[in-house]
């Protein structure tokens, strides 16, 4: 073999390599969207929409005051994060973790603890439902 073709083999070898990585990246980054959310549970417990849940999210500025894995710029720190929600058996300390139950709150805060600092946001019964799907379908 040829100089030459050495080199050309090396750096054929380098495309190769690097192909590799990145497919073994963007399949691993798949894996984890896949294990960190199940939309069909979220779905299924609550007939509601994620998809759309993840977008009144956002709209409701609800991502100005919690961490919500999944919804862009979801930082805020006045409220609680939501992170890992699924997996919670009660919130605000009382309630059971049901969609009946987050559903309720997330209408009327101030009904189902008055005194809570977290404002009431004018979600209708619909966006509140597709709100919980997203919610219960973090895992
Ligand atoms: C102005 C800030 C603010 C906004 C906006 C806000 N929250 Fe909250 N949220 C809070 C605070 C503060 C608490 C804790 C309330 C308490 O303990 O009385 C809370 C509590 C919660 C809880 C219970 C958390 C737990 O661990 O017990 C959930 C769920 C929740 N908020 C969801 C939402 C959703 C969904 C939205 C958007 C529709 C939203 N919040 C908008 C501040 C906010």
């Amino acid at each position: 073999m040829s100089r030459r073709d050495a080199v050309f083999n090396l750096s054929k070898m380098k495309e190769l390599v690097v192909f590799i990585l990145l497919t073994l990246t963007l399949s691993l980054s798949a894996c984890n969207w896949f294990r960190d959310f199940d939309f069909e549970r979220g779905a299924r417990l609550t007939r509601g929409d994620p998809q759309l849940g993840r977008k009144q999210l956002a709209m409701h500025s609800c991502s100005s005051c919690h961490v919500i894995p999944g919804v862009p710029k979801a930082d805020g720190t006045r409220g609680p994060s939501l992170a890992h929600w699924y997996g919670r058996r009660t919130f605000l300390s009382t309630f059971p973790n049901t969609p009946e139950n987050m559903e309720k709150w997330l209408e009327r805060p101030s009904h189902r603890k008055p005194g809570t600092t977290m404002p009431d946001l004018s979600v209708s019964s619909q966006e509140s439902r597709d709100m919980t799907a997203y919610l219960f379908s973090i895992n």
